[in-house]
């Protein structure tokens, strides 16, 4: 009997209305489109702006289009996995939510904090339980609302990252386009470099933790962007060297939009040309978890059944790695 293996079969994103460009952030901190631009590859970014909108809302809209997309019920769910630093809450998990909202009656749920890394971990995650058997649909979203943990008086993170989420749906399938390989990696020693430090329960909220800007990302970007580049690269290149993938048979590159820079140096990394890699940085900045899926729903049109894509990502943790699949089919 052929194996089991699981195949995306639908995805669906959703960004807010609101736009907020560089123009806009020349206005609130000392720096100009022109750096931005030249820095980054950013232009806009979205912000969900509204009292008590979490992560969820976002979510919800993106598995709720999911569901109508890939004619799916929503208590036929057994499975929701919710990729996100930024949750509604520390507790309940943002994925009970999203499943309370749509009336996911059948599903269980968790989440899973690997910042800008949480989508591929949970497309990995959300695999096996359907290579198990035991799991028919499972949904994987990935979603971020930074603009609740970014300080917007600090130039060096505030330009970069935006809210957005996207889902995807995994399926059973016993062809070849299904998620095929994948590779992940992690290293606590990057806390030092990237880390929201207070909020938790080391440091717990207090007015001191508020005055000091501690619940608001912290980044060393120089030393973040050294790691990234050089471990996004690498992991990609093992996945196509483990799965004798050459520059010619990779169809798309699916890289995690955190810098215009770090993506050209994994596509050069993997002797890709340009119209290879998938990017929307410059409309949607950084939405962590939120990005593999938005561009997964951007491309969506332009995808064949049988393309190779490689996703790639790095992130808060340090967290990266990297998946190899076949799309499994035409839009
Ligand atoms: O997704 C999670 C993982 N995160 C990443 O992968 C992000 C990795 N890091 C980066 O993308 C980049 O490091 C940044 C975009 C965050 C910063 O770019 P950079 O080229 O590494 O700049 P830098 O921090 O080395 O700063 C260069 C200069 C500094 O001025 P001096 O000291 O050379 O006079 C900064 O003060 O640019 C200045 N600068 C700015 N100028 C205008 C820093 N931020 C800004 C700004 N506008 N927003």
């Amino acid at each position: 009997m052929a194996q089991t293996k699981a195949a995306i079969t639908g995805v669906h994103g959703y960004v807010p209305d609101y736009v907020l460009t560089n123009q806009e952030l020349e206005t609130m901190v000392d720096t100009n489109d022109e750096w931005i631009t030249s820095r980054t590859g950013i232009k806009e970014r979205r912000i969900l702006k509204g009292e008590g909108k979490g992560t969820s809302v976002m979510a919800t809209e993106a598995v709720k289009g999911l569901l109508e997309k890939t004619n799916t019920t929503a208590d036929e769910i057994d499975l929701i996995i919710c990729a996100t630093i930024t949750p509604d809450m520390t507790f309940p998990a943002t994925a009970n939510v999203v499943a309370a909202n749509i009336g996911a009656t059948n599903a269980f749920g968790y989440d899973i904090s690997a910042a800008c890394s949480g989508f591929i971990y949970g497309l990995t995650t959300g695999s096996k339980f359907i290579e198990s058997g035991l799991y028919k649909k499972v949904i994987v979203i990935g979603g971020d609302k930074m603009s609740s943990i970014i300080d917007y008086t600090d130039r060096a993170t505030c330009i970069i990252f935006g809210d957005g989420a996207g889902a995807v749906m995994l399926e059973p399938t016993e062809s070849d386009n299904c998620i095929v390989d994948s590779i992940h990696r992690s290293d606590g020693k990057g806390a030092e470099f990237l880390r929201m430090k207070a909020g938790g329960s080391q440091y717990p909220a207090t007015h001191e933790t508020v005055d000091n800007r501690e619940h608001v990302v912290y980044q060393d970007g120089a030393t973040v962007f050294k790691f990234a580049v050089t471990n996004m690269a690498d992991i990609a290149a093992q996945i196509m060297e483990r799965n004798d993938l050459s520059a010619e048979n990779v169809d798309w590159l699916v890289p995690h939009q955190a810098n215009k820079r770090i993506i050209d140096a994994t596509a050069n990394r993997m002797g890709l040309t340009e119209e290879k890699v998938m990017m929307n940085i410059e409309r949607y900045g950084n939405t962590t978890a939120g990005t593999l899926p938005l561009l997964l729903w951007d491309y969506e049109s332009r995808l064949k059944a049988g393309d190779n894509l490689v996703l790639a990502a790095f992130g808060g943790g340090f967290t990266w790695g990297s998946v190899y699949l076949k799309w499994a089919y035409n839009a």
